[in-house]
């Protein structure tokens, strides 16, 4: 089973964490999936800019007060000045955080696992790149849903050949919950509404990120350009809440990406279509455990999790039997599994590149960060193409 796989293979690392207070969403699914496969323990933490809620997490936690800290640069200092030092540190803060936060760890020489979108500039994702390969870290972003068994299976099908060449990608991620201004009830709504935490878009920035590096992981496909009308709905509001995108990829390929808060009746329906010459792909974020593929003339075929036709290359991300669904959970699960074997693999002297493991690495955390830059460059000069 892979829970034992990655024990032998990773030892027990630690880690620190940013963000995932009380209250708050990822922080503690990213813990829920640490511990879920990999063999990484918490040491420190600095959850909250509210310190007392921040000592209320960390000895939920059962870390000690003085690894407990006021605010993450006095983390990362403490943290690199201790002879046992944690392994890895997570970044789960809202957007404008990352950058900040980022530096501040690497400069210390510690790797980092850093929540989506990386950065807010494309200028900042640079920089974290050349600090990075500076002090010989490793840098991950956690695109969770490239973590499911079935987008791994439809990313190698497409490798295979299955689809043939790709012509056409439809993709979607459409949301309600932002359809009434929940702004004051809602601490995320809160801040990814507003420009100073969320940066420059909210929309893109939030969800159409996720179908860019989605599409980008199971096809490889590069943008070369695109067109985006970004929409602000709700009254009071500066960032997108909806916003469609028409895109050309580097193998003369178009398609067409919908991203939106508010539509009626969805809670977090990422679906992904891929038309190719012989066939096509479909994969819905909702129902992970499976996939569509339609081969040219033929009726589709819903291939299930955990059977045996999956790819020998896949099967081993698989947890449990099929009919028992694996989720949100077990595709971050999935993501850091990857990430220890790399940080383990670092730590004993070898030379880790971005892209070797099987997580989203640095170069994705920049494709995503250019992607929103040029959706909101586009929409902004009246949705004309722009070049990537
Ligand atoms: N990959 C995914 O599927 C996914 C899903 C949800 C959120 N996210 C990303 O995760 C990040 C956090 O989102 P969320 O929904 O969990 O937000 P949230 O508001 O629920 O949680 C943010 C947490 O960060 C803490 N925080 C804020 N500023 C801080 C600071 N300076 N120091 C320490 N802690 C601080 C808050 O107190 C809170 O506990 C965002 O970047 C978001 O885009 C990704």
């Amino acid at each position: 089973m892979i829970e034992a796989s990655i024990s032998k293979k990773t030892g027990r690392l630690t880690y620190g964490m940013v963000g995932g207070g009380p209250g708050s969403f990822i922080g503690s699914v990213h813990r829920a999936a640490i511990r879920m496969g990999g063999d990484a323990r918490l040491v420190c933490g600095c959850f909250s800019q509210n310190y007392e809620k921040s000592l209320e997490t960390g000895r939920m936690l059962n870390l000690s007060d003085d690894r407990i800290y006021k605010n993450y640069e006095e983390m990362a200092k403490g943290e690199g000045a201790r002879p046992d030092r944690p392994d890895f540190m997570v970044v789960t803060l809202p957007n404008v955080g990352h950058f900040d936060a980022c530096r501040a760890f690497l400069e210390q020489g510690f790797s980092v696992m850093c929540e989506k979108p990386f950065t807010c500039s494309l200028e900042e994702a640079l920089e974290l790149e050349r600090l990075a390969k500076e002090k010989g870290c490793l840098l991950g972003v956690s695109y969770v849903y490239t973590g499911h068994v079935m987008v791994k299976e439809a990313r190698e099908l497409i490798r295979d050949g299955v689809i043939g060449d790709i012509r056409v990608v439809i993709a979607e991620y459409p949301q309600e919950w932002l359809m009434d201004l929940v702004e004051s009830e809602s601490k995320q709504a809160s801040w990814r509404t507003d420009p100073a935490r969320s940066g420059i878009s909210n929309c893109v920035g939030d969800i159409g990120s996720h179908i860019e590096n989605l599409v980008a992981y199971m096809t490889g496909l590069k943008i070369t350009q695109l067109c985006a009308n970004l929409d602000v709905i709700g009254e009071g509001r500066s960032l997108d809440t909806n916003a469609e995108i028409l895109l050309r990829f580097s193998n003369g390929a178009s398609g067409c990406y919908w991203c939106s808060q508010v539509a009626a009746g969805y809670d977090n329906a990422l679906k992904v279509r891929i038309f190719g010459t012989k066939g096509a792909i479909e994969f819905e974020q909702e129902r992970s455990n499976y996939l569509t593929l339609t081969r040219k003339g033929e009726p589709p075929r819903l291939l299930s999790r955990g059977n045996g036709y999956i790819h020998e290359s896949v099967k081993s991300f698989s947890r449990l039997p099929s009919g028992h669904p694996e989720g949100y959970h077990e595709a971050l699960a999935n993501l850091y599994d990857q990430f220890l074997l790399a940080v383990s693999a670092q730590k004993t002297g070898e030379s880790v590149q971005d892209g070797q493991y099987d997580y989203p690495g640095v170069e994705m955390g920049i494709s995503g960060v250019r992607f929103i830059e040029k959706c909101v460059e586009s929409s902004s000069k009246g949705a004309v193409w722009v070049n990537l």
